[in-house]
């Protein structure tokens, strides 16, 4: 199985080195980091901290600790070991670079998986799509972070579980079954195009209502009518259900995404809810508000009031969460629990965590709102209702149509044009939400979005296939990779010795994407990747190189970037097609 990263070895080796020197592990505050490449791969502030501690100078801590970790590093993982400025830096030694190539190409796809994860488990809440309406380019950003995630997560050996949470549950079912009742739509228009047509409906209704604001307590009645069990509103409510899981289910596949493996809408929740105010009420958590609401007091901390169940006695959003969070605690018994869901709901997320904070659970530690910035477009926000909107399906036409114009320029005679043209609008699609920083606010372009050159996920497969071009006209097997016996590792080109360090890097980049939830950094990893690859081959000559044993070894090093490649475009929920 896959081994420890040289960074967490080195954690190893700096924490004996320490403890051998009896030097008081400060290790809370000490850190190893990638350091500017010139000094080196890695760099640790130990001395600082420890010279801090222990009132002796940095060069002299530094130097013991060099030394001993020199004596202890038996795998020779590293080669020269300087200090800057207080800092020890660390440069990978030439032979564990060449050992590391070894291992992609012996290891292929499961290169940069680990078992970090072991007997965790983590919850994934992704995609929330809601029932009865068609998701739009906002809802994408949730779906695709999500399943990159997820990918990340099992790649690293955590327990998955993964849930929609869809939103199957509120007043909006209120206004939709009015809407049905009153508006009475063409049954037979309705069950060819179920979820715009219903969506048709529902804005229709929300017009009315805007113009006439007394139909809202009607629609409230059927929502009421539909809670209390009403036999036809939730006869209608399941086929509204039924027909949008059909339409997620068609969305994942054409979005190539993980299968999910449960939807939990709100509404299954409804079920827990009275348990869980029982819960609060005998945990003392529950206030009463002017107007009769029910609430947790959350002041004293900033947070307001967590409000349970409304003046009119309807159960709220909030509750349904809290219900939602114990339910998975008590049936998954997760490690983790984390909500992709965006930044508009940063409050919400923060008076759930308190709130069951207060009562008990350590959702503080245990729950995590990887939230991403909202996506809009130029003209403003995205609205379904007031039509300015952008539909997945629109979205996913137009980048196909986009890529196979592209492909048909560049390389007419290429096989299965349509479904490479679907792979690379997908990529296109996909990495213009995971490369840029979760947590920024969108402006939603034609152009940015399908953009093919840069940093795009086009160009990594680009570069992917362009590698495979390059194996396939050196017909080299990729299926019995050998470092050719004869080859010394010494003097590594600086272009060769930038990939393989780069190389390096993989299994770390990956592991710090379960810690802190940003696929862009593994998408700015790649491009980097990719860049540096390109400069090794412009420089270096690889046909023509005489020595038979350096050939070999840059085969081998073009083999091994392309199966790096390959495996983080599949962590991203990126095809890697070998010709386009
Ligand atoms: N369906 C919700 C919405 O559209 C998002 C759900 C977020 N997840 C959660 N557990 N609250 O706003």
């Amino acid at each position: 199985m896959p081994s420890e990263t040289a960074k967490l070895y080195l954690s190893h080796l700096l924490a004996a080195s320490l403890s051998n020197l009896k030097l008081t592990p400060y290790l809370d505050s000490v850190d190893i980091s990638f350091p500017e490449p010139k000094f080196g791969d890695f760099s640790t502030n130990a001395a600082l901290i420890l010279a801090k501690k222990t009132k002796a100078q940095p060069v002299e801590i530094s130097k013991q600790i060099i030394e001993e970790i020199q004596k202890i590093d038996d795998k020779k993982v590293f080669g020269e070991i300087t200090t800057t400025g207080g800092f020890i830096n660390f440069k990978l030694s030439d032979g564990y670079l060449l050992k590391t190539m070894q291992a992609i190409l012996d290891q292929r796809d499961l290169f940069g998986c680990s078992l970090l994860g072991e007997g965790k488990t983590v919850v994934v809440e992704y995609f929330q799509n809601n029932v009865a309406k068609p998701p739009h380019v906002g809802h994408l950003r949730s779906a695709i972070i999500g399943d990159c995630l997820l990918r990340v997560l099992k790649s690293q050996g955590f327990k998955t579980i993964s849930d929609t949470h869809i939103g199957d549950w509120g007043v909006q079912f209120g206004i939709l079954l009015y809407a049905f009742k009153t508006l009475k739509p063409d049954m037979d228009v309705l069950e060819k195009d179920p979820i715009n047509e219903l969506n048709k409906l529902y804005v229709a209704m929300s017009a009315q209502i805007e113009a006439k604001p007394e139909l809202r307590d009607l629609a409230k009645a059927e929502f009421k009518k539909l809670e209390d069990g009403d036999e036809q509103n939730r006869k209608l409510w399941q086929w509204f259900v039924d027909e949008s899981l059909k339409d997620f289910e068609r969305y994942r596949l054409i979005l190539g995404i993980l299968p999910f493996d449960y939807n939990l809408g709100e509404s299954f929740y409804e079920k827990h809810m009275p348990e869980v105010l029982a819960e609060f009420e005998e945990k003392k958590l529950i206030s009463k508000g002017e107007t009769g609401e029910l609430y947790v007091d959350l002041e004293n901390f900033g947070l307001g009031r967590c409000i349970l169940i409304k003046s009119d006695g309807a159960t709220t959003y909030h509750l349904r969460d809290f219900a939602t969070y114990i339910y998975r605690k008590k049936q998954f018994n997760f490690y983790r629990n984390i909500y992709e869901v965006d930044n508009r709901q940063a409050h919400h997320f923060k008076q759930l965590f308190k709130s069951l904070e207060l009562a008990g659970y350590p959702a503080k530690t245990d729950s995590v709102h990887v939230e991403h910035g909202y996506m809009s477009l130029p003209e403003g926000a995205i609205s379904t209702r007031k039509g300015t909107t952008i539909s997945l399906q629109n979205l996913i036409t137009e980048a196909e149509k986009r890529a196979a114009k592209i492909i048909e320029e560049k390389n007419p005679d290429l096989e299965n044009k349509a479904s490479v043209a679907k792979q690379v609008a997908l990529a296109a699609i996909k990495y213009f939400d995971l490369s840029h920083n979760r947590k920024t606010e969108i402006v939603f372009t034609w152009d940015k979005a399908l953009s093919f050159e840069g940093n795009t996920g086009p160009y990594l497969q680009y570069t992917h296939a362009r590698i495979h071009g390059i194996i396939r006209k050196f017909q080299i097997s990729t299926d019995n990779f050998q470092i050719n016996g004869k080859f010394q590792a010494t003097n590594f080109k600086p272009e060769e010795s930038a990939v393989l360090r780069k190389l390096v890097q993989f299994p770390e980049i990956v592991a710090q994407v379960t810690e802190d939830y940003y696929p862009n950094n593994l998408c700015n990893y790649l491009f980097e990747l990719s860049q540096t690859f390109n400069a090794f081959y412009q420089e270096i000559p690889v046909l023509q190189e005489k020595d038979e044993s350096l050939k070999s070894f840059r085969l081998n090093l073009i083999a091994a970037t392309a199966q790096v490649i390959k495996n983080g475009l599949y962590l991203l929920g990126l095809e890697a097609p070998e010709e386009m």
